[in-house]
């Protein structure tokens, strides 16, 4: 049964991560805002950017409670008066969008930039009214009409407050301070392989509920069991005893629950369901109602289970055809965040014939996921633990356990969903494995129907001129399904040095290759030990195949990456020119030759098991 979060825990978060301050309402996450009564207040904001934050302290590095403020918005009320910000003459962004594809003098910048809205907005007296955030990078102090209505940090996660006592009729202004400033304590740390993409980089949108509503809900299959649903409804308010409706009329399932006086009813009941898979990606219409509350979704159901090195996907073995991915939009410069991105880019690993993809490695859209519900596409989502994090700082493991809860409270209705990983290229030492396993127990608690895993790193020997490379990761006990990144041929020796080089593992575990891969520059031809050339990644691609097939106890890859991306980290002219050249399609959308030795694979591949 997926946990939920009390609203305890989540004060106790936010005291945690920002110190001294108290929010405003810290909101429980609503889920399925998309079906509920909405505003959506996306659009173009007026900017202004802060890289000293004199907005929001003074020259002795006091935090500013005057006029002087930035989110009190505020007008010089006579010609002598000394007011050093205009939001009305400071010009705009787009929101939802990353500030840094937006403006040219942005694109590398990192720091605080102010967004200001202003709206009109009606409510009936009964009515309860929040501003939920799909994520903003990395920190955001959100103010409406001049007063602070709370905090929210990590930039890949969802978020909400309640204003129902802030809000006015008229002449509302929501301000918000995003501040994207890397620092070695956060999650992820200061040092990435991925742009440092700031600002609103998703919806923004006022959601109008009765004032008990239906706050969030899990219905899925019971660990292991193809017809029992088990779940649970969450209601919010003053009025939590209350029947709920539980309707599935598709599935002949109409069902009534009474909630207790926390507001919650958990039920359990066997159904006659279509199994959702990448074949039949089968939703089906979902319907709960309370006396004064109703949300409709739309919710696959699928098993997912491990079995000694097999991963069983209702029951049958799967073989995980896949490919890794940045949130990055398809065909313009930026972060992705809308549902014809996730079509597209969903689209060209179908494309590739993939039945998987690893997004990496931060939660992403929750469009992408539910994109990925409909096309029938498996998910591996991840929390950006990444590299060398601060592990024995117990705010920073706050901080990641946060993002997970989040990222878990918002996806645990997606059938697409079936992994949860906890970190990528760690390095092994006893605070990391504790911080690691905290993590991976954590999200074994919070949702005992998926699998967990982390991209470890092998450790490789060479005897009598062949290579092993061997799984013996200590957090490799914990996780159910075990991710290795490993980059023979390019970052390690020859393409062709795989043809010598076997695979062991300590664990009998399946194991998902979730990276490997070298650069290439799309048009840049040359023989097949030319570096950056189109031919040299076709090459180690035709290597890795061939060596993976060797791997008996392979269950799944993910190969870097599906697009190049922008990396602060490839400064090399020509090459890189601050973009990572592993993709299999430039940025501009143009395939290339690796990408059809994969495509290739994968078709052949296709409904088979991986033949020796
Ligand atoms: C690492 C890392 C990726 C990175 C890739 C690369 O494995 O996980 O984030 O982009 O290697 O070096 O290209």
């Amino acid at each position: 049964m997926i946990r939920q979060l009390s609203l305890l825990h989540h004060l106790l978060v936010a005291s945690l991560l920002f110190p001294g301050v108290v929010c405003g309402q810290v909101a429980p996450l609503i889920a399925n805002v998309s079906a509920r009564q909405i505003t959506s207040l996306d659009g173009q904001w007026q900017v202004i950017v802060d890289p000293y934050n004199v907005g929001s302290i003074d020259y002795r590095a006091q935090p500013l409670k005057n006029n002087g403020a930035f989110y009190k918005n505020y007008k010089p009320q006579s010609p002598s008066e000394l007011v050093e910000y205009d939001f009305d003459a400071s010009g705009r962004l787009d929101v939802p969008g990353d500030w840094n594809t937006q403006r040219g003098s942005l694109l590398f910048y990192e720091g605080s930039v102010w967004y200001k809205r202003s709206f009109d907005f009606a409510k009936s007296p009964k009515e309860r009214v929040f501003v939920h955030f799909g994520a903003a990078n990395y920190k955001a102090y959100v103010y409406l009409n001049g007063e602070e209505i709370g905090r929210h940090e990590g930039g890949f996660t969802p978020f909400d407050f309640e204003i129902t006592n802030q809000i006015q009729t008229k002449g509302n202004f929501l301000v918000v301070r995003v501040d994207n400033a890397r620092k070695s304590d956060q999650v992820p740390t200061s040092n990435t392989d991925w742009w440092n993409y700031g600002g609103i980089t998703r919806p923004v949108t006022l959601i109008t509920l009765p004032e008990s509503f239906i706050q969030d809900y899990s219905i899925q299959l019971q660990k292991g069991s193809r017809q029992q649903i088990t779940g649970w409804v969450q209601l919010n308010g003053s009025q939590l005893q209350q029947n709920v409706s539980l309707r599935i009329l598709e599935a002949g399932i109409d069902k009534t629950f009474q909630t207790d006086s926390r507001g919650r009813a958990e039920f359990s009941f066997n159904a006659d369901l279509q199994l959702w898979s990448p074949e039949t990606p089968k939703l089906y219409k979902v319907e709960i109602a309370s006396l004064t509350d109703k949300v409709t979704d739309r919710v696959g159901f699928r098993s997912i289970e491990v079995h000694g090195t097999d991963i069983l996907l209702n029951g049958k073995p799967v073989f995980l055809r896949g490919i890794s991915m940045h949130e990055e939009a398809p065909t313009r410069p930026g972060r992705a965040w809308s549902e014809d991105d996730a079509r597209t880019l969903l689209g060209w690993a179908k494309e590739l014939g993939c039945n998987f993809v690893r997004l990496a490695h931060y939660p992403y859209s929750e469009a992408m996921l539910r994109m990925a519900d409909e096309m029938g596409i498996l998910v591996w989502e991840e929390v950006p633990v990444y590299w060398t994090i601060e592990w024995e700082n117990q705010q920073t493991l706050r901080n990641a356990e946060t993002q997970l809860k989040e990222m878990i409270e918002r996806d645990h209705n997606r059938a697409a969903l079936i992994i949860y990983s906890v970190a990528n290229e760690t390095p092994i030492s006893d605070a990391r494995n504790r911080f690691l396993r905290q993590l991976i127990d954590d999200a074994h608690s919070a949702d005992p129907t998926r699998l967990v895993s982390a991209a470890l790193q092998p450790s490789g020997a060479t005897q009598a001129g062949r290579v092993t490379m061997q799984i013996n990761d200590p957090v490799g006990e914990a996780v159910d399904v075990l991710g290795t990144n490993e980059y023979i041929g390019w970052y390690n020796g020859r393409p062709e040095d795989t043809d010598k080089t076997d695979w062991t593992s300590k664990f009998s575990k399946p194991l998902i290759m979730s990276e490997f891969g070298g650069d290439a520059l799309f048009g840049y031809h040359g023989d097949v030990q030319t570096r950056w050339s189109e031919e040299y990644q076709e090459s180690l691609y035709e290597h890795q195949l061939a060596m993976l097939k060797r791997i008996s106890f392979l269950r799944g890859m993910s190969p870097w990456v599906l697009k190049d991306f922008r990396s602060p980290r490839r400064t090399l002219p020509r090459f890189e020119d601050f973009f990572n050249r592993k993709g299999l399609v430039s940025e501009r959308g143009e395939r290339k030759k690796a990408f059809f030795v994969l495509q290739t694979f994968y078709q052949a591949l296709h409904g088979a098991p991986l033949s020796q």
